[in-house]
């Protein structure tokens, strides 16, 4: 699996329907299990290897899902490279429901989530360097595979990561949004950190699938977010599989 890209599916990418299976490897690593087991797969043509999340059926809520194991046993399997799918709110302009954007940079505000290899117990320690916390390179593979197949992508913006599972209060999203966020999501974070620290090429596509809390005058439901997922994530699947196979 070691010279395949590997995609980390979010909410409404557990599974890749319409993909071929190949084969699946479970993982065990000294940090638990991943959320599932590593499935190597094929859409029109391409070949990654794909991890959902949450887990199979949504199991795992943001702050539950074992991100050491997930990065570790990618690790462990020899992948260098590793695009994530997110969910999130939109709270720029440019960033409405049903936009895709290539985030450029991360504020974390989730807490009390295993974040890092270097907790002290093996005596190793390292401070990675998450100046630029996605990998340039793979940003550029994921813009480009946007514009060969005419889909309009947002070249950077600001993931602001919270804890969940509950969505915002209209004033943390005004905090947010002076904080210079334009994106909210749940689970960048610990992730990208982690995909630092084990040496991994790490960048994610985010599907805007509702206005942040408080910019519109409707209610926040599952019903209308789920629809948003239904259309978009398609065109996520679409942009991946050109991009994985570049
Ligand atoms: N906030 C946090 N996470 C999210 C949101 C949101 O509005 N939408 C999808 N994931």
């Amino acid at each position: 699996m070691s010279d395949l890209i590997a995609i980390i599916g979010g909410t409404g990418l557990c599974d890749w329907q319409g993909a071929e299976h190949i084969s699946s490897e479970p993982i065990e690593t000294p940090y638990g299990e991943a959320s599932a087991p590593l499935r190597r797969m094929r859409y029109q043509g391409s070949e990654f290897v794909f991890l959902p999340r949450h887990g199979d059926g949504h199991k795992f809520p943001p702050h539950k899902i074992n991100y050491r194991a997930n990065i570790w046993g990618l690790k462990s399997l020899g992948i260098s490279q590793v695009i994530a799918v997110n969910a999130v709110g939109g709270i720029h302009p440019d960033c409405g429901t049903g936009a895709l954007v290539v985030p450029d940079q991360i504020i974390d505000y989730s807490y009390g989530r295993e974040h890092t290899f270097y907790d002290g117990s093996d005596g190793r320690l390292d401070h990675v360097d998450l100046g630029e916390p996605y990998s340039m390179a793979l940003r550029r593979r994921i813009l480009a595979a946007g514009q060969s197949e005419g889909v309009a992508l947002v070249d950077g913006g600001v993931y602001a990561c919270t804890q969940g599972p509950r969505l915002e209060t209209a004033a943390e999203i005004q905090r947010l949004k002076r904080d210079g966020a334009d994106l909210v999501g749940m689970t960048a974070m610990p992730e990208a950190g982690l995909a630092r620290e084990a040496g991994l090429d790490y960048a994610s596509l985010c599907l805007v699938v509702n206005p942040a809390a408080g910019l519109s005058s409707e209610p926040i439901t599952m019903d209308d977010i789920q629809k948003v997922i239904d259309s978009g994530m398609q065109t996520v699947k679409q942009v991946l599989a050109t991009a994985v196979s570049a």
